[in-house]
């Protein structure tokens, strides 16, 4: 361990944190263990609530911060495996956005950690008005959130004590990829050949996520030291990997207080390109799939103003990493499940560049677990 690893040290108070300096990192270690356990969900659970799904004709899935990031995710996967109409709408403009609109022929999918978050909360309200149906997501039982829905799948996370959501996304995408699967079963978009492919390739997205973060955790430090002096970070991701950019943005600007935003990869074109300039940090989310192609093709406009490119890529990939200042190399996966894999070293580099500029990544300036004030 070297002197400025944030390792470097053994206080009393690290006893409690597992021997890790901060919540994030122990909580960011864990992810292996609390995927496989909220991948053991019951059937059962997941199909009373595609049962609910399926009988709607349009799902509005509502959150906020990390758990929307997961519910992008999720929509990618209704829409490509389940053949499900879905629409995400964050929780603070779900009244604005869906007005007196609801039916009762559609269903809310609510996602919150906390069970608690009063703007998603109030979206649930606004749909049960309408007479709407709710499933929720969340990882607190008895939370206000379940006792309002009519059925609630448990994430069964553990709490999370570091404020930045960490294990929290990758419990949620792991629930929602089952709910995904028994969607398409039921609804015969996919075979159930097809469908326990999938599922098996699900099963081994923890050993996957444990390898990622054995041997990036290095390779990461040291990327996020060299560019912690940067102020400003571009994401970019295309279909699924769009949810998985906008969650590494979102870690970076609360742990580390730097400006990040993140960006369909296609959307980079029409104005975001503009920011670049020599030097500028560009990630780039490139799993293997089938925006592969258009990603390369927004990745080498961006490289021609000279950006920094620090990619996420499938370990035997070359074209993106031949583009590259920088890889982080994932094991392969099924790719519709990527964000899983993928978020790892975007959690990793967030918390490195907070320690290296000297702030507390458990404790972000402003913020609070969950925001119950409406
Ligand atoms: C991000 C973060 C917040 C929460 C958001 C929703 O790291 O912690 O953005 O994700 O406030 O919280 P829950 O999921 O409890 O509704």
């Amino acid at each position: 361990m070297s002197e400025n690893s944030p390792r470097g040290s053994w206080t009393p108070e690290m006893v409690e944190k597992g021997g890790y300096p901060h919540f994030m990192l122990k909580e960011i270690h864990e992810q292996p263990k609390v995927l496989k356990n909220a991948l053991s969900l019951r059937t059962e659970v997941c199909h009373q609530a595609a049962g609910i799904l399926n009988d709607s004709a349009q799902v509005y899935i509502t959150a906020a911060g990390t758990s929307n990031h997961a519910g992008l995710a999720a929509r990618y996967m209704f829409t490509k495996l389940s053949a499900v109409r879905a629409q995400n709408i964050i929780s603070s403009e779900f009244p604005q956005l869906t007005g007196e609109l609801l039916d009762e022929n559609d269903v809310v999918l609510a996602i919150s950690q906390s069970g608690e978050t009063a703007d998603t909360i109030n979206a649930v309200k606004h749909a049960k008005r309408q007479g709407v149906k709710v499933v929720s997501l969340t990882n607190v039982i008895d939370s206000t959130m379940s006792k309002l829905s009519d059925y609630t799948i448990y994430t069964y996370a553990g709490p999370e004590y570091g404020l930045a959501a960490t294990k929290t996304f990758l419990v949620q995408v792991a629930c929602l990829s089952l709910l995904s699967l028994e969607l398409a079963l039921m609804r015969g978009s996919l075979s159930s050949k097809e469908v326990n492919k999938l599922r098996d390739g699900l099963m081994k997205t923890p050993l996957i996520v444990d390898m990622t973060i054995k041997k990036q955790d290095r390779v990461v430090r040291d990327i996020a030291y060299r560019y912690a002096n940067k102020s400003s970070f571009l994401f970019l991701g295309c279909g699924i990997s769009t949810a998985t950019a906008m969650e590494g943005a979102l870690k970076l600007k609360e742990t580390a207080y730097l400006h990040a935003e993140a960006y369909p990869a296609g959307e980079s074109r029409h104005g975001p390109i503009a920011l670049i300039e020599p030097g500028f940090p560009v990630f780039i989310i490139a799993p293997p799939d089938e925006n592969y192609d258009k990603l390369v093709k927004n990745l080498k406009e961006i490289k021609a103003h000279k950006a920094k490119i620090i990619s996420v890529v499938q370990e035997n990939d070359s074209k993106v990493r031949g583009l590259s200042d920088h890889s982080i190399s994932i094991p392969e996966t099924e790719t519709i499940f990527s964000p899983i894999p993928y978020v790892i070293p975007l959690q990793l580099f967030a918390y490195f560049v907070a320690f290296k500029r000297g702030y507390n990544p458990d404790k972000p300036r402003y913020l609070v677990k969950a925001i119950t004030e409406p």
